[in-house]
């Protein structure tokens, strides 16, 4: 509860930080362009998911694919807006302030910025590891859940969660049981290591991403993310999360990796 209130507060502070910085008609154009060419990167925001309005800077907040109760009862709508609305667009705000002054990263996407930390800067390489790993984790999140989703995977998706973890009710124990877990705030992780399928757990907002092998599904667990409607009871959180889980989202990232 104190790390929710205090998450709270550092929200806040961003927010009123955020609104200070104001930009041009010019930046904006130039801004949305540059989200586009990010979403495109990541391979996960169809074409039809517009940017919201230009926040200040070259990174920007993905709408949602659907509304903001379309998970209910399983993931609230109110946990949606503050969610997305206020937790991934302060992200989103911060990896902005990290990369000003910095035209040469200003043009980079969020997943190349990760990929490529240790060359980095070194005043901003913990900020795009929190901040922009915030945006991707979450830009990733957003669409692997669906009104119409849970149920299992099918085709070579279930062939290699049977393969790799016997069964898929074994892959949805090992997973769910990372998702507990995880001390703290963090995520857990279905990916895929090159030769077969993985459970990982990471802290905070450190991306799998950066292991340098393909991210499939990714849970977050931080109590942003839960609290408002299960509280303490993360296990219920996650038992819900695969009741909204988009396998097809899934199968697809699968099939290109
Ligand atoms: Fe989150």
């Amino acid at each position: 509860m104190i790390a929710w209130l205090l998450e709270k507060i550092a929200f806040k502070v961003l927010e009123s930080q955020n609104k200070a910085l104001m930009m041009t008609r010019r930046q904006a154009i130039q801004q949305t362009v540059g989200a586009a060419a990010t979403l495109a990167a990541l391979g996960q925001v169809p074409s039809s998911f517009a940017a919201q309005p230009a926040a200040s800077g070259p990174f920007q907040l993905p709408k949602l694919p659907y509304a903001l109760d379309a998970l209910e009862p399983h993931i609230d709508a109110k946990t949606m807006e503050i969610h997305h609305g206020k937790h991934h667009a302060a992200y989103i705000a911060q990896l902005n302030k990290a990369v000003i002054g910095k035209p040469a990263l200003q043009g980079r996407t969020v997943e190349d910025l990760l990929l490529s930390l240790s060359s980095l800067p070194t005043d901003i390489q913990g900020a795009v590891r929190n901040h922009g790993g915030g945006h991707y984790n979450h830009s990733l999140f957003w669409q692997s859940m669906s009104r119409s989703g849970g149920g299992e995977p099918q085709g070579d998706l279930a062939a290699a969660i049977d393969k790799s973890f016997g069964s898929f009710a074994s892959f949805r124990e090992r997973f769910s049981e990372a998702a507990l877990k995880q001390f703290g705030s963090g995520w857990a992780w279905l990916i895929w290591n090159g030769r077969q399928l993985e459970v990982r757990s990471l802290p905070n907002q450190d991306a799998a991403l950066a292991t340098g092998h393909t991210v499939l599904l990714g849970l977050d667990v931080w109590e942003h993310a839960y609290y408002l409607k299960y509280q303490n009871r993360r296990a219920d959180y996650i038992t819900a999360f695969f009741k909204v889980v988009d396998w097809g989202f899934v199968r697809d990232r699968f099939a290109h990796k």
